[in-house]
């Protein structure tokens, strides 16, 4: 048990997936794993322990923003000898050089947020991908003829903001797009000197308001998911 995991030392797989929504963890455990146990749902956050083609995997949701995989992700790494944790979640699109539903590795992840700094005096506004993760979600995509992105992101702590224009960090570094998760988890992986990647799915184009509608999320979320879980087997 860690203060926010109650699984047992043992219950959680050496690699981990980590989608942000409770639910989405429960539909990938139910999809597409074997021998499936609920290892924790302290706050509803849940974390289920399978096996994918008899790969043992955790998967288990982050909550939103850098604060809340803050937690979940270092407990993991230090508490649960997790070697890797891949982020799959969604983004907003910057720019009209990425369309929906299209999968984004993230090669960096650029942020305001005071994270690294405040927890290990990192003093940079971005941090990179860590260990193979990366590099094994690309040429897996290559085996299965699957088109991957790659580039920097922003992982921003607004949401909703009152100005339109794309925020100035953003706009200096190119970031392609923008979800609320990969700085922190980077950050920690960087720490303790594990592996993390950040696999997303392109939600919405910012620009034109355009986003995938809410029946067609769960089923436009399966390319990323089926990506991440082939990863997970040349890891
Ligand atoms: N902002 C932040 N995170 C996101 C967005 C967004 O517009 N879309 C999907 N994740």
């Amino acid at each position: 048990m860690s203060v926010h995991i109650s699984a047992k030392k043992g219950e959680i797989a050496p690699i981990v997936l980590m989608p942000g929504d409770p639910l989405r963890a429960k539909y990938i455990a139910d999809n597409y794993l074997q021998e499936v146990k609920l290892v924790s749902q302290t706050r509803n956050i849940f974390f289920f322990t399978g096996t994918y083609k008899n790969k043992p995997v955790t998967i288990g949701s982050s909550g939103m923003g850098c604060p809340s995989i803050g937690i979940y992700s270092y407990e993991l790494y230090n508490e649960y000898d997790v070697d890797c944790i891949i982020r799959i979640g969604t983004c907003g699109a910057y720019s009209t050089d990425l369309n929906l539903f299209d999968l984004f590795n993230v090669e960096r992840a650029f942020s305001e947020s005071t994270f690294a700094n405040a927890a290990f005096g990192y003093p940079r506004d971005h941090m990179y991908h860590e260990g193979k993760a990366y590099a094994t979600i690309n040429e897996t995509a290559e085996e299965l003829m699957m088109t991957v992105k790659k580039g920097p992101v922003h992982s921003s702590d607004v949401f909703y903001r009152a100005a339109k224009r794309i925020p100035e960090i953003a706009a200096k570094n190119d970031c392609l797009a923008v979800e609320m998760e990969a700085f922190a988890l980077f950050a920690n992986a960087a720490y303790l000197k594990k592996s993390a990647a950040t696999l997303l799915t392109v939600s919405d184009i910012i620009p034109t308001q355009e986003h995938i509608s809410a029946d067609q999320r769960e089923k436009s979320l399966l390319p990323m998911m089926k990506l991440a879980l082939e990863s997970v087997l040349r890891m």
